[in-house]
């Protein structure tokens, strides 16, 4: 008999959810809001209220196309933290309804966690080629970066993170002050390609150990603007794409000098990338060469894994409900949390 899992995610601004039976991704539903373009950023408030429109369709449509009835679900796996409390709330209130009503436990999930297991959904039609453990993945979204030693689907270590911004934060950011639409990540990885990572010269962090930092560059970012614009007001029209190019090229530095440490400093060449910006050509490229030139064995999401989606949370409900570490009606959401 199959183990069918409902995954539902709801901890920023995408409502999404997933079956998965077996390991095996049998639907993957998406409802991305539109309502945060004209602000330049999530509004909390506005994705609580897109969140309670989105659930109730988007949890059907993935039920319906994952081709069973929902009496055939044995557990709902949703978002416990971290990410909007009111957003949170929403997957978390939805998943205790609906796990009563059929009479199934519920699975506590952390999105952070998730991120790093979406590496073990088996997609039908794309090679299944899971990472080894131990392995490292580096963890880059709007709002982490990590570097997480993975041991064991259960047990996974942060060994090294950011102080203060994480590496989707400063491509938001500094995409926001050139004026560019929000999120900025995937505009300035179009920009990008026109354009000559050498064009300026941006600061890098000398942090300690395995930990990053982003607001130095985000500074630096700032205080070459404001230079330029001095000089000539269209500055940032005249050099759009070398300034993305610039910016990327940084930011993909950066992580890339604290990967390779961790891979020094603990001899894994099992290497994973995860969270939004593992979408991002510039990171792929640079875990290419690394793997190239390093001897890595590299593993890279598949692109719809890379952003929040509620796939990546039924695979972890599939490994704890294994382990049957269920989680009991009278537990809360958390906005923050660590790993
Ligand atoms: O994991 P995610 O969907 O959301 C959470 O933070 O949980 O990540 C969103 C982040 C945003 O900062 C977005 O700009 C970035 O991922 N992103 C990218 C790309 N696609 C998404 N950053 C750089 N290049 C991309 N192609």
């Amino acid at each position: 008999m199959s183990i069918c899992i409902l995954g539902i995610e709801s901890s920023c601004d995408d409502t999404s959810a997933a079956v998965i039976c077996d390991g095996v991704l049998r639907s993957n539903v998406i409802a991305s809001q539109a309502v945060h373009e004209a602000y330049g950023g999530v509004v909390p408030e506005l994705a609580s209220r897109a969140h309670q429109q989105n659930i109730v369709p988007v949890v059907s449509e993935a039920i319906k196309r994952a081709g069973i009835g929902k009496e055939e679900l044995n557990a709902i796996a949703f978002t416990r933290c971290p990410g909007l409390m009111g957003s949170l709330l929403v997957g978390t209130s939805f998943a205790k309804g609906l796990a009563t009503a059929l009479d199934i436990p519920m699975v506590d999930v952390n999105h952070l966690q998730a991120h790093v297991l979406a590496h073990f959904i088996q997609d039908p039609g794309t090679p299944y080629n899971p990472p080894k453990f131990p392995f490292l993945c580096l963890l880059v979204s709007g709002g982490n970066s990590q570097i997480i030693r993975v041991e064991a689907y259960n047990k996974m270590k942060v060994i090294g993170q950011t102080i203060d911004d994480a590496a989707g934060e400063a491509f938001d950011k500094c995409a926001k002050v050139m004026g560019l639409p929000y999120p900025g990540g995937p505009v300035i990885d179009r920009l990008a390609k026109e354009g000559n990572p050498r064009a300026f010269a941006l600061h890098k962090p000398h942090i300690a150990g395995l930990d990053y930092s982003f607001s130095g560059l985000k500074t630096s970012f700032l205080y070459l603007l404001r230079d330029k614009i001095k000089e000539d007001p269209a500055f940032i029209e005249n050099n759009k794409n070398d300034l993305c190019a610039s910016l990327q090229a940084t930011i993909v530095e950066i992580l890339m000098d604290k990967v390779y440490k961790a891979v020094k400093e603990t001899g894994i060449k099992e290497v994973a990338v995860g969270g939004g910006v593992s979408a991002n050509s510039a990171v792929r490229g640079a875990f290419e060469q690394y793997a190239a030139r390093y001897g890595w064995t590299i593993h890279l999401p598949k692109l719809s894994f890379t952003t929040d989606n509620a796939a990546m949370v039924a695979i972890t409900g599939y490994y704890k409900y294994l382990d049957h570490d269920f989680c009991s009606l009278d537990k809360a959401p958390f906005a923050r949390v660590e790993l």
